[in-house]
Parts: C-alpha cells; structure tokens; sequence
C-alpha cells in the first residue's frame, strides 16, 4: 500500500516568525497523522522551518533549487546547499517556474538527477494547459512530461520520486478536476512509469494531486484509487485549513 503524502507549497508567501508560529501550531494538530506531512517554504523560511519542525512529524521542502553545485549563477540555490541545512524535499518544474521562469522538460532532468545525487527527494511537477485540454492532449502531456522529467534514472530513483500530477487550469482558480478525471491522468502516468520501469516500481511511486485542493474536496480526492495525495498551494496557507486536508479521512466530504 502506497503512504498519502500531504504537501503544503507556500510559494512566496510568509516570513519567518510567521513559519514559526504556523508551525507551532501546526504540529500538535496533525502529530496522529498516518500520512506524511510536508510543508515547501521559501528559501528564507527553510532555515527557520527545520529548527521548528524538529521533533515534530512535519517534514521540510524547498520549492526550487538550480542544477549546478556550484559556481557562477547569481541567486540560485543547489541541491547541495538545501541539503547541509537538512531539507528533504525540493518541489522541481512546477508549472510557475515553467512559465515565468523558463524551466523546459531538459532543467526539470537535471535538476531531478541533481537532487538525488545530494540526497533530496523530488517532487516532480506535470500538468496540462487549458488549451492542450481542450484539444484532447491531456494524457500525452503530461506523460512525456513524466517520461523527459525521468529520463536516466535508476530504478531505485523513480520509485524515490514523488510526482504532482497539476492541471495548470485549476491552480489557483477554485476549479478542482473530478475526482476520476484527476484520477485517470495519474493512472495514465502511472501506465507510462509502469511502460518504462516495470509494473513493480510503477506501484510504489507516488503520485499526488494539486489545483485547488481544500478541505471540503480532499476526502473524495485522496480516497480515489491512484491519488496518493495531494500538493496544496492556497489552502496551505491557513494552519486549520491545512490540518483538515493532512487529516482528510476525519472530514465530513458533505460540508
Ligand atoms: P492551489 O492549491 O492554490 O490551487 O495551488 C496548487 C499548486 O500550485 C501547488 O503547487
């Protein structure tokens, strides 16, 4: 049986003392949980994150990081500076690096392989434009997009994978893909992992959900068959809000 695993992504929003109340208050509400609680924070919060999430289960993301260990790239972070302050996570190719920021299929690879040789875990962005849905190019999109994100990995790092399966049309909007819809195209990367590395690791990669996740649409969600969870942008951002969703199977799906 594949773990859920909650992801918060803040994007640029909050301050550090702001990541320190948040997940002070966090903690206590989601300490029972079964599922993996994982909050992505700005590069200036990571630091404050980690000293407040320590004996705690929630588990620290950055939201980016560059491909280069090191040299000459003014801004950018590396893998392996994230990992010598001990984050786990790094949110890689997420649809707003894709389009403001450039990113194509060939960063989103490198920074993927990047991330495993120091030790982080990817989450891996992929999600189709309203137009490429329109037009029926749902399932080719975002498997090439899982196919060129993969590329070179062992078997051993595709099953270490997490994979946030984002239709670029319901982040931030309020519209949710259904349930089966939002199943169906993981089921369709899914098929494509299974087509390239075998059934077995197919099985254990996860494979959130994000667009507009919030408590009262997290339970049908998350219980679907191929839904291992979610990525949450907005509704992250609110500790009760957050603690609903990572406690999805206490929620009422009628309210
Ligand atoms: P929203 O939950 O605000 O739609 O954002 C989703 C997202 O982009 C998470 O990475």
């Amino acid at each position: 049986m594949r773990k859920k695993i909650i992801a918060g992504n803040w994007k640029m929003n909050k301050l550090p003392n702001e990541t320190i109340n948040f997940i002070e208050e966090l903690a206590p509400l989601v300490k029972s949980t079964q599922n993996e609680v994982i909050l992505c924070v700005p590069y200036t919060d990571l630091f404050y994150a980690l000293l407040t999430a320590q004996n705690t289960n929630i588990k620290i993301g950055a939201q980016n990081m560059h491909f280069e260990e090191s040299g000459a790239y003014t801004g950018e972070i590396s893998a392996k500076m994230l990992k010598a302050i001990n984050v786990e996570y790094v949110i890689i190719g997420h649809s707003e690096r894709r389009q403001y920021f450039k990113e194509t299929d060939e960063t989103v690879n490198k920074k993927v392989k990047a991330a495993f040789q120091n030790g982080l875990k990817p989450i891996v962005c992929v999600g189709e434009t309203l137009e490429q849905r329109e037009a029926q190019k749902t399932e080719e999109i975002i498997t090439n997009q899982t196919e060129l994100a993969l590329e070179g990995l062992t078997d051993e790092q595709v099953k270490n994978t997490i994979i946030a399966y984002e239709p670029i049309w319901a982040i931030g909007t309020g519209k949710t893909a259904t349930k089966e819809d939002a199943n169906n195209s993981i089921k369709a990367i899914r098929n494509k992992i299974a087509k390239n590395y075998g059934q077995k690791v197919a099985n254990s990669v996860i494979i959130q959900y994000g667009g507009s996740v919030k408590s009262t649409n997290a339970k049908e969600l998350f219980e679907m068959s191929d839904i291992d969870g979610g990525l949450v942008g907005g509704a992250s951002l609110k500790v009760d809000e957050f603690s609903k969703i990572v406690n999805f199977e206490n929620n009422n799906s009628n309210n």
